[in-house]
C-alpha cells in the first residue's frame, strides 16, 4: 500500500463521489463486500446491455466474439504489464490453473507443488489432484495470522516444480511477500504460480517486476466485472515448453481449422484455453477493467490504503481483535476482525443495509476505491451495538 507522503502527493486524485455514483447499489447500500463481489457500475451494466443489443444485431458472429475475447486479453495484458501474447481468458480462475497443471510433467525428480495455507480452495484442491499424476504437495504452515518468508524458504527446495501462492488471503485479508518468495522460487529453479484473485485491481501490479511466471484471476471481485471469466497469464519464454493435456478448440494455433486429425495448440498463451469463450461475460469484463483504466491502480491503490487505515483505526479504537497484520505491506484491501459467530453477525448487518462477509471466524471487511468514510461509520456505529459477538 502507499504511505509515503511524496508518493501521495504524486497522485493525482479522482472525483471520488461522482466515480461512487457510477455504483447504484451504494445509494441502497453500505457495501463493504468487495472480496466476495464487487460493485456492479452502470458502465457494467450497459455492457452486458451492449450483448443483448450486439445478438439481436448480428444474430451469429463468431469473429466478433474472438473480437470481444480478444478485448479482453488486451486489457488483462495491460492491467499486468504484460503482452497480449502471454495472456489466456478462462472460465475461471479454476480453468487456468487446470490447464497449467495439465501441461507439467510430475512424473521426474522435480514433483514437488508448493501451496500456502492461506489458498483459496481451487489453488489447493487443483494441485492434490496433481497427486494422481505424480506431484507432491506441500502446505506451508501459517504462525499467527501471517506465514514468515521463512517458512517458504524451508519448503521450497531442488526438488520444487511449481510454487502456487495467493497474493492477499481469501479469509483473513493477510499479504504474502510476492517478492520475497519469487526470489526463494528463482534461486531453487523452481516455477511461480500466483493467485492474484484477492490482489488484482487493489494495487499498482507490474507482472515482470514481481517476478513471477504465471498469474491467475478473476472478473468478479475488484476487477468489477462478472462471474465466470478469468485469466491465465504465462510469462512468454515458457509458453512453448508447456503443452496442454486439457484443451479445446480455442486453444488451437487456427480457431476456425475445424481439424479433427490431430492437435496443433497456439503458440501463444490462447494455447490455455479451452472451448466457447464466456462471451456475455467478456462484455462486462471488459467494461470493469475500462474501469480500472480510467481511475488508474495508482490512484485506486492510494484510496484503498485510506479506507483501511480507516478501519483499521476504528477496530483499534472500538477494541475490536483484528485477523490480520495493521502493516499496510502485510494486508490487502480485506481488513478481518474476529467474530465469536461469523454467521450471526453477517446476517444481522445484512438485516441492518451493511454488507460485509464472513469466514473462519472472521468478519471480512473490504472496501473498494468506491466506497467513502461515511460507509466506514456506518459499520462501525452498528458494530457497536453488537459488541457480544466480537472477540
Ligand atoms: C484467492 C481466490 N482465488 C480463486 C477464487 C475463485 O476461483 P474460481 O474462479 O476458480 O472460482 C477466489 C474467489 O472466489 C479467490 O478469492
Amino acid at each position: 500500500m502507499i504511505s509515503s507522503p511524496d508518493v501521495s502527493s504524486a497522485i493525482e486524485e479522482p472525483d471520488w463521489d461522482n466515480i461512487r455514483s457510477r455504483f447504484p447499489v451504494l445509494e441502497k447500500k453500505t457495501y463493504l463486500n468487495s472480496c466476495a463481489y464487487g460493485a456492479l457500475a452502470t458502465d457494467v451494466t450497459d455492457a452486458l446491455q451492449r450483448y443483448i443489443h450486439d445478438r439481436q444485431e448480428k444474430g451469429t458472429d463468431w469473429n466478433y466474439w474472438v473480437e470481444r475475447n480478444d478485448s479482453v486479453r488486451n486489457a488483462v495484458a495491460g492491467l499486468l504489464g504484460a503482452d497480449a501474447d502471454e495472456i489466456a481468458v478462462t472460465a475461471s480462475a479454476s480453468a487456468g490453473i487446470n490447464s497449467l497443471a495439465s501441461a507439467l510433467n510430475f512424473d521426474q525428480a522435480r514433483n514437488k507443488v508448493v501451496i500456502s495455507a492461506f489458498e483459496f480452495p481451487t489453488n489447493a484442491q487443483i494441485w492434490y489432484a496433481q497427486e494422481l499424476r505424480g506431484a507432491k504437495v506441500v502446505r506451508v504452515p501459517e504462525k499467527d495470522g501471517q506465514i514468515p518468508v521463512e517458512h517458504f524458504e524451508a519448503a521450497i527446495d531442488d526438488q520444487t516444480l511449481i510454487v502456487a501462492v495467493t497474493q492477499v488471503c481469501f479469509h483473513n485479508g493477510a499479504r504474502l511477500d510476492i517478492p520475497a518468495i519469487a526470489e526463494i522460487a528463482r534461486r531453487r529453479g523452481a516455477l511461480l504460480l500466483l493467485d492474484g484473485y484477492q490482489g488484482l485491481g487493489t494495487m499498482d501490479f507490474d507482472v515482470h517486476q514481481a517476478g513471477v511466471d504465471f498469474v491467475v484471476g478473476g472478473m468478479l471481485k475488484y476487477l468489477l466485472g462478472t462471474a465466470g471469466i478469468g485469466f491465465l497469464y504465462v510469462r512468454e519464454p515458457l509458453i512453448e515448453s508447456l503443452v496442454p493435456t486439457a484443451t479445446g478448440w480455442f486453444a488451437q494455433s487456427d480457431i476456425f481449422a475445424m481439424d479433427t486429425t490431430g492437435y496443433n495448440p497456439s503458440p501463444t498463451a490462447r494455447r490455455f484455453e479451452m472451448g466457447t469463450p464466456p462471451v456475455p461475460n467478456c462484455y462486462a469484463a471488459e467494461a470493469g477493467l475500462k474501469i480500472l483504466e480510467d481511475v488508474g491502480l495508482p490512484a485506486i491503490e492510494y484510496r484503498i490504503g485510506e479506507l483501511t487505515a480507516a478501519i483499521i483505526a476504528e477496530a483499534k479504537k472500538a477494541g475490536y481483535t483484528l485477523s490480520v497484520s495493521d502493516d499496510p505491506a502485510r494486508h490487502g484491501a480485506l481488513i478481518t476482525i474476529r467474530t465469536h459467530d461469523e454467521a450471526a453477525l453477517v446476517g444481522i448487518l445484512d438485516s441492518q443495509g451493511i454488507v460485509t462477509s464472513g469466514r473462519f471466524d472472521n468478519l471480512r471487511i473490504s472496501p473498494h476505491f468506491y466506497n467513502n468514510e461515511g460507509d466506514i461509520d456506518a459499520l462501525f456505529r452498528a458494530l457497536r451495538q453488537q459488541k457480544h459477538l466480537l472477540v
